[in-house]
């Protein structure tokens, strides 16, 4: 049976042409382009976040209450051991730039409910995913392979902790 009523409640913006995308658009979407020094800055900004992520899931895993939450609690402990890994390669890399590896610990997230938790793990692995994108390409840019290397070990592995929360939130 038909439903012409369907049609007149579909949203308007529908109806519009498909847009073209400019070329602002793709210079707002375009790695920003940096320089040495600057890499190194966006480098500490990323080992700061790196050790929040390790207090975070050593909380968390530790704090997460329920029978349900058991098997994302041990991975969870595995999350914390790999974000120590990252902390590791990624002062080192900052060495090797010349730099001076931080010690700051942006701050961690922590709550009384075990589901929030996961969200909050999740949100930190969305950012570090597009930081360590953005990342890669600048490393290109600057022609720091090594580096480029370096970092995508670490996106591949910050892939996993996403699906690994995702699938604990049935998302
Ligand atoms: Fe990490
Ligand atoms: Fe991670």
């Amino acid at each position: 049976m038909a439903k012409p009523a369907a049609k007149k409640t579909a949203s308007p913006a529908k109806a519009k042409a498909p847009r073209t995308r400019t070329a602002a658009d793709l210079e707002r979407h375009a790695p920003r382009k940096v320089t040495r020094e600057e890499l190194i800055d966006l480098l500490n900004d990323d080992l700061a976040k790196e050790f929040q992520a390790l207090v975070q899931y050593v909380q968390h895993a530790a704090a997460m209450t329920g029978p349900q939450y058991d098997a994302i609690k041990a991975e969870l402990v595995v999350h914390s051991n790999e974000e120590h890994a990252h902390a590791i390669s990624l002062a080192d890399q900052i060495d090797f730039l010349g730099g001076v590896p931080g010690v700051d610990v942006a701050q961690a997230l922590i709550s009384p409910d075990s589901k929030v938790m996961l969200e909050q793990d999740l949100e930190g692995e969305l950012d570090a995913i597009a930081r360590y994108r953005e990342r890669i390409a600048q490393a290109e840019m600057l022609q720091e392979y090594g580096l480029r290397r370096a970092l995508e070990d670490i996106l591949i592995i910050e892939e996993e902790h996403a699906r690994d929360l995702q699938d604990a939130l049935s998302l």
